[in-house]
């Protein structure tokens, strides 16, 4: 039953969504609504959608028809992110039934928006384009990961890589004040958070509005937040990754040792053509920065496959790369054309049997080069920090600083919490995860 004012939210898409999700929650709770577990039992649905590939706008319609098939009494539907963007007003013309559209530029007037929800009102449009130049920043955000605080420092992007819709989804690029971070910093320490992930589309892209520091700097006060053991930051634009963060990193012991940094293809013509403004040889160049770091400082990479016009030689060439780099984790993209972009213009050439295939080759060769470099840490000793339990396997899940996932076992009858860290010995290593004994 929907009793009072509840919501339920499902949130798609990356850690900018996630987190958005949180300060959603956080203003709702403001505004008296009660968030529950169950669809069922909320008054209000929410979705947080994401647009970034393969038909998601068809996907949102298709999840909430369903829904809507099966409970008929008086909900109310909001889509938030970046389908409600994207979509607009046509959503209402899809799915009479939804009240609520607005993307993430809109999330600060969600308090006005409710109350004209609460007042019955049903066509309700928060859609503010590249226009607007505020940030969202909130005081109300409800936490739900019970170890790593999200902290977003650049919202939107100015990039336009041809196949992306994220700078139509999330408005232009603008950057909050160094001391509002380091504020923000400061108070999940105090709420007893050890490891904090700073994020933007283009995180290093970072421009202090108080002109006081750059990313790198920011990054190192972050680091320097007491209490604060791990700070890791996604996701980097190889054209404004910068020496001076790889210094940071091997200066500032509580900067992880991980840089994520995607390179879509290992071809200059696909890089050109996709409008990354790098070659193959300057992001290599960024990759022998990292690499000649005191620290044993992990990378890992986006690669989209079949973007029009990829030969084989394009294919080979991000091939010769994976193994030149040895990246410890690769995210591989089938591409898809998508509203609004560029790229939608050119023929999606490669047929969707070629670009699995084109997939599996480059996953299948990531996973040998992941054999090999995982198989490096046997033996050896790494601070984890426990993310949850797999009790069929009775292992304790956690990560590396190099962002490794390590299920091990521990002898104490207690199983340690979320959050806390322990030393642990690695005894055995797979492609994707190690395993070990805490110590
Ligand atoms: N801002 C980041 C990542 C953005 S989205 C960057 O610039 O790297 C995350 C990943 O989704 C991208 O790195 C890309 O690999 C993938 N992606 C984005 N648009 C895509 C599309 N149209 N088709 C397939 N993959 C896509
Ligand atoms: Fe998309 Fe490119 Fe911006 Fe990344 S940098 S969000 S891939 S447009
Ligand atoms: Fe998806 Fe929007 Fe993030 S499209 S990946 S939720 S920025």
């Amino acid at each position: 039953m929907a009793t009072g004012k509840t919501f339920y939210i499902e949130t798609f898409g990356c850690q900018m969504n996630v987190h958005d999700s949180e300060k959603v929650i956080g203003t709702l709770q403001h505004e008296g609504y009660r968030q529950v577990e169950r669809e069922e039992d909320a008054g209000l649905i929410l979705y947080n959608t994401c647009s970034i590939r393969d038909k998601a706008e068809q996907k949102v319609f298709h999840r909430l028809d369903e829904y809507k098939r099966q409970h008929r009494n008086g909900k109310r539907f909001a889509v938030l992110g970046c389908v409600a963007q994207q979509e607009g007003e046509k959503i209402f013309a899809r799915a009479p039934y939804v009240s609520l559209v607005s993307g993430s530029a809109s999330y600060r007037n969600l308090p006005e928006m409710l109350k004209r929800l609460e007042a019955g009102e049903m066509r309700i449009t928060g859609l503010d384009d590249r226009q607007t130049d505020e940030t969202f920043e909130t005081e109300f955000t409800a936490r739900q990961n019970p170890y790593r605080a999200y902290i977003t420092i650049v919202e939107g992007c100015d990039k336009f890589c041809a196949y992306c819709v994220v700078p139509y989804t999330r408005g232009k690029e603008r950057s909050r004040g160094s001391n509002s971070v380091l504020a923000e910093a400061h108070r999940v320490a105090d709420q007893g958070y050890t490891e904090i992930q700073l994020l933007g589309q283009n995180v290093n892209s970072y421009r202090d509005p108080e002109g006081k520091r750059s990313f790198a700097e920011l990054l190192a006060a972050v680091g320097e937040v007491p209490g604060i053991r791990r700070v890791r930051f996604t996701t980097s634009h190889p054209r404004d990754f910068t020496r001076d963060i790889v210094e940071a990193i091997d200066a500032v012991p509580t900067l992880c040792d991980h840089v994520h940094l995607p390179v879509q293809s290992g071809s200059s013509r696909i890089l050109k053509a996709m409008n990354r403004e790098y070659t193959r040889e300057s992001y290599l160049e960024r990759i022998s920065w990292i690499k000649a770091a005191h620290r044993p400082i992990s990378i890992s990479t986006d690669i989209i496959v079949g973007f029009p016009g990829e030969t084989a030689d394009d294919l080979t060439q991000t091939m010769d790369l994976l193994a030149e780099v040895e990246y410890d984790c690769v995210f591989g993209f089938k591409y898809s054309s998508r509203p609004n972009t560029p790229a939608l213009h050119l023929i999606d050439s490669i047929p969707k049997a070629e670009k699995v295939a084109r997939l599996k080759v480059v996953l299948d060769r990531q996973r040998e080069i992941q054999r090999i470099n995982y198989a490096r840490h046997l033996g050896q000793t790494m601070e984890v920090m426990v993310e949850g339990i797999n009790t069929v396997r009775g292992q304790i899940i956690g990560r590396s600083s190099q962002n490794i996932p390590v299920n091990f076992t521990c002898a104490q009858p207690i199983a340690p919490a979320p959050g806390s860290y322990l030393q642990v010995i690695i005894t055995a290593t797979h492609p994707n995860s190690l395993v070990g004994k805490a110590v």
